[in-house]
């Protein structure tokens, strides 16, 4: 059976074609208009149908796939899903974490889990007292509205920080506190006017920007990434921004060559458009000096910087950090003001507390070592286990890359591992492009001396059966 739907596209309206005829499909498919298991036109029949470009119809498909609303198959045509995602309640993409981004909150960390600190090296007792200074500080203020930007103290604290850590010289003025990454990602979507435009994403990329950029209906135009890091596909039209991981390529890992970071910068100067530079693990770069952050090249005045204390510190504390281009600083200020006020005070003094007294950087220093010798660690353990045939790959990053020959499923070996407390990521949900790379990505943060041979043994046998058994 094939379900004939065309979306009603109306050009005028701030929202891109793409995202157009992707919410028109998706809510047929939800609302059962285009049903379960009915075949839909070919990309190249519904851009003749609708008179627009097959790529866009093959974006929004891209998109409707990810949210495993169809499915491909080859010269089979394209399918609406036998099984769909429950019914979201509202008429935008899916909220549903994506799939293959494991998160436990209440137990964890699992043992290779991404993107948290090592559990076990924290220096607790600064971090204690930088807390009881900071609830004593409280105490003896007055109760007022705090600036809505961030505190001053802390905001001259991540200045010199990223002076002397990331080579990149701001005015306090620039720097805004925010709720981690996400939540400087929303200010920058909502001050800049930036929802419903089109942007480049990394691919393979972090899938919770994609997810985040989708449901601020923003086109997302998938850029590759190679040896040096990202290429953008510059000659697409009307991209308005970038959101890119300079310093360490989320997930493979690479910093940016010298010759692409002049490349993406240029390209925004000559587009009119952003960068949002993601720094989410800033300094932490293991092997030799960390490259410095994008935005000390910006001439342009071109990049908005994020910073997260997520992997440095601990994601709990819903700490970031945004640094915006001088000129745009009272636009943020409005903005932050009446919609994304900084949060807690206390917890913005602990942090100032702790990094005025040099533990930061004492604590950063000592997690570069500690990481690194986890990762030799476990690449040792991993060459002696894992199949010959898994490709290893280890330079940059804060995490370990298993690739797999041919078609091995990714997801369902992490499902599997997710399920003896692993923890492992698969590697295929962070691309959007229709060819993924499959393989499996393990955060090295957590990794100990007296277990990593037996998890690796146990990866190793899972690997086997689900590859070669
Ligand atoms: C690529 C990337 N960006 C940003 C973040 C951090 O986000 P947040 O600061 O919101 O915790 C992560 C954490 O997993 C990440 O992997």
């Amino acid at each position: 059976m094939t379900g004939v739907f065309l979306p009603l596209l109306d050009r005028e309206r701030r929202v891109s074609i793409t995202q157009q005829i992707f919410i028109g499909m998706r809510s047929a498919i939800l609302s059962g208009a285009l049903e379960k298991g009915s075949r839909v036109s070919s990309w190249q029949d519904l851009s003749a149908q609708l008179g627009v470009s097959r790529g866009t119809i093959k974006r929004a498909y891209e998109l409707l796939k990810d949210q495993g609303l169809i499915v491909t198959k080859g010269r089979g045509g394209t399918w609406v899903s036998t099984t769909l995602p429950d019914e979201p309640s509202e008429n935008l993409p899916s909220a549903r974490a994506p799939r293959g981004l494991f998160y436990d909150f209440e137990g964890g960390p699992q043992y290779f889990q991404l993107g948290v600190p090592a559990q076990d090296q924290f220096p607790s007792k600064a971090w204690h007292g930088a807390w009881r200074r900071a609830i004593a500080m409280e105490s003896a203020q007055t109760r007022i509205y705090p600036d809505p930007q961030g505190l001053l103290s802390l905001r001259r604290e991540i200045a010199g920080y990223l002076a002397t850590a990331r080579g990149y010289s701001c005015h306090p003025n620039q720097v805004f506190i925010t709720s981690g990454f996400a939540g400087a990602l929303g200010v920058v979507l909502g001050a800049m006017g930036l929802r419903g435009t089109k942007a480049f994403v990394e691919d393979p990329g972090f899938p919770r920007t994609r997810l985040a950029l989708q449901q601020a209906g923003v086109e997302t135009i998938a850029a590759p990434v190679d040896h040096e890091g990202v290429k953008l596909p510059i000659s697409e039209r009307d991209v308005r921004f970038a959101v890119l991981t300079p310093g360490q390529q989320a997930p493979l890992g690479m910093s940016l060559s010298a010759a692409r970071r002049a490349d993406v910068v240029d390209w925004a100067n000559a587009a009119d458009a952003w960068i949002i530079e993601d720094d989410y693990a800033g300094e932490l770069q293991l092997s030799g000096r960390a490259t410095s952050a994008l935005a000390a090249d910006d001439r342009f005045e071109r990049v908005l910087h994020i910073g997260s204390f997520s992997k440095t510190l601990n994601p709990g504390l819903r700490l970031g950090y945004l640094v915006v281009p001088s000129m745009l600083t009272t636009l943020f200020r409005t903005f932050v003001e009446c919609l994304a006020p900084a949060g807690s005070v206390v917890a913005q003094q602990a942090v100032q507390n702790f990094m005025a007294g040099g533990h930061f950087y004492r604590h950063l220093r000592r997690m570069k070592t500690l990481y690194a010798r986890r990762k030799t660690l476990l690449v040792e353990n991993l060459r002696r286990e894992i199949h010959p045939g898994v490709r290893c790959d280890y330079e940059g990053g804060l995490s370990v890359r298993l690739f797999f020959p041919g078609t091995a499923d990714d997801v369902a070996i992490a499902n599997e591992a997710q399920k003896a407390a692993l923890g492992i990521l698969p590697l295929s949900p962070w691309y959007q492009s229709q060819e993924p790379g499959k393989g499996l990505l393990l955060g090295i943060s957590n990794v100990r001396e007296r277990s990593v041979r037996a998890k690796s043994e146990q990866l190793s046998r899972l690997i086997s059966t689900h590859t070669y058994g």
